[in-house]
C-alpha cells in the first residue's frame, strides 16, 4: 500500500483523539500482500490495543466518577454474575474499564471481589501488580479476593511425570472444540499453551504469566492482604467449567 505524508500527518493530528486514523491504517497494513507474517502478528496486537482503548475511554465518559459497589467481578467476560457490578472491557459488562488503569471504585467500601481466568491475561508485573493493589485500596477491613487461574503446578507435575490422564483431560476440556487442536501432539505443547494460549488471537488477549497457588499467596501479601488461603471451588460464583485444572485463592484486607 502507498501512505503518503498527508496520511500519516493525518494519523498524527487526528489519530490521537480517537485512534480511528491509527486503526484504519493498520487495517491497510494487515491487508497489504506485501506485510509480512512477524508484522501481521504485531499489527493485530496494535489493533487489539486500541480496540481496548477506545472501549476504556468511551467507558471512562459514562463513568466520570468513581462508584460504591460491594460485590465486584473483574474479567467475567460474558459470564456476568448477578449482584455483582461486573468490569471488564467487553460488552456486556456493567461497567466498561482497562483494569490496568485501576479500578473506578471508592476506597474501603467492597466486600468481596471475584476474578477468574483473567490475570494471566495481563502483563506481569506492572498491571499484575496493579491490580491487585487496587482490589486492596477498595476492600473494606475483612473484605474478600478471590483469584482464579491456570493450574500451571498442575501441568508442570503432569508433565514431569508424563501423566497420561492429565493430558487426556486437558485435550478433552479445554482443546477439543478449537481449530489449532492439530498443533497439540506433545506434552509440551500442552505446557506451553498454560504459558502462551492463544498467543496469535486475532480475538483474545493472551495468557502473559503462569500461575500456581504459591504465586497467587505471595501476590496477595506483597498487596498487604493479612491472610491468605485456598478457595474452595464454588459453583454459585465460579464457572463450572474451571472447577478442574484451575487454583483458587481467598485474600483476606
Ligand atoms: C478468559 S476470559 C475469562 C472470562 C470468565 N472469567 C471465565 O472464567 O469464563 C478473560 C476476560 O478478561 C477480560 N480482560 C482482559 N484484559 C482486561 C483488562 N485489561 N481490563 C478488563 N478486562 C479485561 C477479557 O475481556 C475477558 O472477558
Amino acid at each position: 500500500m502507498e501512505t503518503d505524508d498527508a496520511t500519516l500527518a493525518q494519523v498524527a493530528l487526528d489519530g490521537w483523539e480517537d485512534l480511528a486514523g491509527l486503526d484504519v491504517l493498520v487495517g491497510q497494513l494487515l491487508e497489504a500482500p506485501t506485510s509480512t507474517h512477524g508484522l501481521r502478528r504485531a499489527l493485530r496486537g496494535l489493533r487489539r490495543e486500541i480496540g481496548v482503548f477506545q472501549a476504556h475511554r468511551a467507558g471512562c465518559e459514562d463513568l466520570p466518577e468513581r462508584i460504591t459497589a460491594r460485590r465486584v467481578q473483574l474479567g467475567g467476560g460474558s459470564r456476568l454474575l448477578p449482584g455483582f457490578v461486573n468490569i471488564d472491557i467487553i460488552p456486556p459488562a456493567d461497567v466498561i474499564f482497562d483494569v490496568r488503569e485501576g479500578l473506578p471504585i471508592v476506597d474501603g467500601e467492597t466486600e468481596f471481589i471475584f476474578a477468574e481466568h483473567f490475570l494471566e491475561h495481563i502483563d506481569y508485573p506492572v498491571s499484575v501488580k496493579r491490580v491487585i493493589a487496587e482490589c486492596y485500596r477498595v476492600l473494606q477491613p475483612d473484605g474478600q479476593l478471590v483469584l482464579g487461574v491456570p493450574d500451571a503446578g498442575m501441568i508442570i507435575d503432569a508433565y514431569v511425570d508424563s501423566d497420561p490422564d492429565i493430558r487426556e483431560r486437558m485435550m478433552e476440556e479445554w482443546y477439543a472444540n478449537r481449530d489449532d487442536r492439530a498443533h497439540f501432539n506433545t506434552y509440551l505443547d500442552l505446557v506451553n499453551y498454560v504459558f502462551r494460549d492463544q498467543d496469535d488471537s486475532d480475538r483474545y488477549t493472551p495468557h502473559l504469566w503462569a500461575y500456581d497457588l504459591d504465586k497467587l499467596v505471595s501476590l496477595c501479601a506483597e498487596a498487604g492482604f493479612r491472610k491468605v488461603e485456598p478457595w474452595p471451588h464454588d459453583p454459585t460464583i465460579a464457572n463450572p467449567d474451571r472447577a478442574w485444572g484451575s487454583v483458587y485463592t481467598v485474600a483476606y484486607k
